[in-house]
Parts: C-alpha cells; sequence; structure tokens
C-alpha cells in the first residue's frame, strides 16, 4: 500500500512509547515503595497466571541497550513514564534520589542519541500508600500528585521535551473503579465520576505547580479516546451514541477545554466539584495526547459490528478510519485545541520468533492504515504533530499479563533477548524516508529564499 502523508508537517515526530510498570521490572530496587498494580496483581485470579510487572522487560537494568536499540531504529522520540513510587516510595514527602537518578540518566541517554523524551507523570502505578487512604477517591492524593509532578520538573524540566499528567484517566476511573479490571480492583459504576474529577483536579493542581517550575517542557495530558458510530441514524442509536460519547471522551474533554461537565441524557456528573476547581483543570495546555485503538459501535436492534479489517489479539475491531473521524470530530467540537500527539496507537498480534526473525507483515499494515488516517485528519485541518508507536517492546500486558505483543521489538521473556520485527526494520527506514524528505524539503525552500 501506497500512502499518502503529505499532509502532515515535514517536522512531524515518529516515535515509540511505553510506560514504567510494563516494562521495567525491578519492583524491589533502589528504594521503590509498592504500587497498586503490585498488590492487584497478587491478588489470585486478578491477571493472566498471577503475571506481574515484577520483572517485565527489566529494563530498569538494560536501559542502556533499549537507548542503543532505539537509536538504531531512528526513532525521533521516546514516551515513557515515570513510576511514582520510585521517586516518592510511600507516595509522600521526601524525593527518592536513587529513583531521580535512573529517570536522570535515561534522559540524558536519550539525548545522547538524539531521541526527544516525552514523559508522562502517571501511567497507573500509583503508590500503595495513597490507595491505603483512598487513593483516586480521596481528594488529598491530587494535592499528592502535584507535589510529586512538581519534584520531576525541577529535576528534570530542563531537558525533557513534554510532559504529560495523567494516561488515559478513563482507564484509571472506569477500569480501576468501575469494572474492576485494573488497579485497584473496585466494582462500583457510581465511583467512576468521582474519581474522574479528583484526576482532572490532579492534573490541574500539577499543570500549575509544573509552570511555576518554570521547565522546558510543553505540558499536556493523555486521553483515550474512540469514535462513535452507530449502525443506523434512529433516535435510540442516536441517544446511545450521545451517551457513550459523554462517558468515554467528554467526561474530559469538557472540564478541559470548556471548564464544565457535559449535559447528555443518562449521563451523571461528578458530584465532589469544588469552588475553583474547573477553572484549574481548565487551564491552557501545549498539547494534547490521544491515544486511539479501536471504535465504539453502537446498535439498538443488534447489527454486528462490521470488521473489514478483522481484529486484533485483544480482540479489538481495527478500524483506522475511526481515527481520522475522532480527530476531525474531536476539533470540531473542541476548537481551538492545542496541538496533537498520537501518544498510542498499535495492534497486538502472537508473533513468534523464527531464528533472529519475527515476521509481522499485519502489523505494518496496520501502521501503515492508521498513519495514514492521522494524514487524512490533517488534511481536515487538525494540528497534529507526532506519532508514538505503542509499543516500542512486547510488555506486560496490566490483566492480560505477557501473551499479549504489541511490540515493534520482539522480548523473549526467558532470557530477556531482545529482537527487531520486521515492522521495527520497516519503521526504521520508513522514519529514514521522512526524515530525507524533510531535510530535502527544507534544502529546496531555502534555495527558493535565496
Ligand atoms: C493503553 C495503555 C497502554 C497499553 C495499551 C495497549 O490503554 O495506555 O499501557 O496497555 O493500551
Amino acid at each position: 500500500m501506497n500512502m499518502d502523508l503529505s499532509a502532515l508537517p515535514k517536522n512531524f515526530t515518529w516515535g515509540a512509547a511505553t510506560s514504567a510498570y510494563q516494562i521495567e521490572g525491578a519492583t524491589q530496587t533502589d528504594g521503590r515503595g509498592v504500587s497498586i498494580w503490585d498488590t492487584f496483581a497478587m491478588q489470585p485470579g486478578k491477571t493472566i497466571r498471577g503475571e506481574s510487572g515484577a520483572v517485565a522487560c527489566d529494563h530498569y537494568n538494560r536501559y542502556e541497550q533499549d537507548l542503543d536499540m532505539m537509536k538504531s531504529m531512528g526513532l525521533q522520540a521516546y514516551r515513557f513514564s515515570v513510576a511514582w513510587p520510585r521517586i516518592q516510595p510511600s507516595g509522600r514527602g521526601a524525593a527518592n534520589e536513587k529513583g531521580l537518578g535512573f529517570y536522570d540518566k535515561l534522559v540524558d541517554g536519550l539525548l545522547e542519541r538524539g531521541i526527544d523524551p516525552h514523559l508522562t507523570l502517571y501511567h497507573w502505578d500509583l503508590p500503595q500508600s495513597l490507595q491505603d487512604l483512598g487513593g483516586w477517591l480521596n481528594r488529598d492524593t491530587a494535592f499528592a500528585f502535584a507535589d510529586y509532578a512538581e519534584i520531576v520538573a525541577r529535576r528534570l524540566g530542563d531537558r525533557v521535551k513534554t510532559i504529560a499528567t495523567h494516561n488515559e484517566p478513563w482507564c484509571t476511573a472506569y477500569l480501576g473503579f468501575g469494572n474492576g479490571q485494573f488497579a485497584p480492583g473496585l466494582k462500583d459504576p457510581a465511583l467512576v465520576p468521582q474519581v474522574a474529577h479528583h484526576l482532572l483536579l490532579s492534573h490541574g493542581l500539577a499543570m500549575s505547580k509544573m509552570r511555576a517550575v518554570n521547565s522546558q517542557a510543553q505540558l499536556g495530558i493523555v486521553l483515550n479516546q474512540c469514535s462513535v458510530y452507530t449502525s443506523s441514524d434512529t433516535p435510540e442509536n442516536r441517544a446511545e451514541a450521545a451517551l457513550q460519547w459523554a462517558n468515554f471522551v467528554q467526561l474530559y474533554m469538557h472540564p478541559l477545554f470548556k471548564q464544565a461537565y457535559p449535559e447528555v441524557k443518562g449521563f451523571v456528573p461528578p458530584s465532589n466539584i469544588e469552588a475553583g476547581d474547573m477553572a484549574l483543570i481548565g487551564q491552557k495546555m501545549d498539547f494534547l495526547g490521544v491515544n486511539y485503538y479501536t471504535r465504539i459501535w453502537c446498535s439498538k436492534e443488534g447489527v454486528p459490528e462490521p470488521a473489514p479489517y478483522g481484529r486484533t489479539d485483544m480482540d479489538w475491531i481495527i478500524c483506522p478510519e475511526g481515527l481520522t473521524k475522532l480527530l476531525v470530530d474531536i476539533h470540531k467540537e473542541y476548537s481551538p485545541l492545542p496541538p496533537i500527539y498520537i501518544t498510542e496507537n498499535g495492534v497486538a498480534y502472537p508473533d513468534k520468533a523464527a531464528g533472529n526473525d519475527v515476521a509481522d507483515p499485519k502489523r505494518i499494515e496496520f501502521m501503515k492504515l492508521h498513519f495514514e488516517a492521522v494524514a487524512k485528519a490533517a488534511t481536515q485541518g487538525v494540528d497534529v504533530r507526532g506519532f508514538f508507536y505503542w509499543s516500542l517492546m512486547d510488555n506486560y500486558e496490566w490483566n492480560s499479563g505477557y501473551d499479549k505483543r504489541f511490540g515493534i521489538v520482539h522480548v523473549d521473556y526467558a532470557t530477556q533477548q531482545r529482537r527487531l520485527k520486521d515492522s521495527a526494520k520497516w519503521y526504521r527506514d520508513f522514519i529514514a524516508d521522512q526524515s530525507q524528505s524533510a531535510v530535502q524539503t527544507e534544502t529546496a525552500d531555502e534555495a527558493i529564499i535565496a
């Protein structure tokens, strides 16, 4: 397939993403505190085969090698998260120097190799001590988070290009408190809006503290979003689609960009809002991160969801045009938005190594389709600046354990050997090609000016 990416800006950033708990391992090293995922994974039946991130990709000990691998692929940027329990083992108080030191080395290692660091502060590994006090149900957690954000911004903000407060607050709120699939594993849908509000408040408080530190970093948040489709344009389907959109997208986008919660039939707004909260939450951001994997299908008449591109190993429907639709829809509803990064998009397949090779042609196809979907959104006026494939390497996929392989790099968990899949080699050549044409356009532009 030939891609038309001509609508993307010429300095568009191509990268890959990971998160701390999914790759680092070394959960008891250098003073790291216990996180809610350590606790959750130990409870029987919560994760597949009881798997946890205790070892994961052992990235904490192998980061130099992983940095070299990123460099060999020509990645322009790398999105990673900081483990809060490494920085403040109990979620409060003085910083743990060894924890900060790890990220210091990681950031310097990226910069030495010409890779832009994009940091996420919270990718779900809350210190257990804060959970013991109610976690995100407790308003105090939002203030603790802002202190943690300040520590990180002070230490790394001079070198990190972007800092996102949260990764996917929908997952933290809904999967963590609504249906119990993720840590801390509570199952009460009524808690979801309350948790969402505290997460958003913590974002706002952290933004203010980090701005005051005056770091160089651009600040924002990362939301997982789905476009919503209906099988037919009936009033019932329309109402269902509006409710899904409200719970998935507007619950977060409205307060962030309109300083108010949505008013939609059936939607339950938070009841724990205090004076001043909405202005804090809705303060200006420098970028918005969008994670996109699939769409939402609404059909009151029970029409099965079509899957022209098939399903992934997670059983998620592949829907590249849904990414274009999503970006155009939020652009229309929330304009003017800050610049957007696609901070995650990727696919799990049961990849197998044969010698040193891992053939994953379907992943390459998936990437091309989604790259083009982003470019199509750009033709409709959406300001997209970069794309991070999820994930750099196979890793611990939360309650699905190690079975689901999202990486462009294959990880053999028995030996920790990394192997570039065909998709990684394809991405490497693709990025090289993109950089070359960016240089050529620049030279041509200069020639015209001269
Ligand atoms: C996203 C998460 C990421 C990973 C992918 C598959 O929801 O942010 O950690 O699990 O899904």
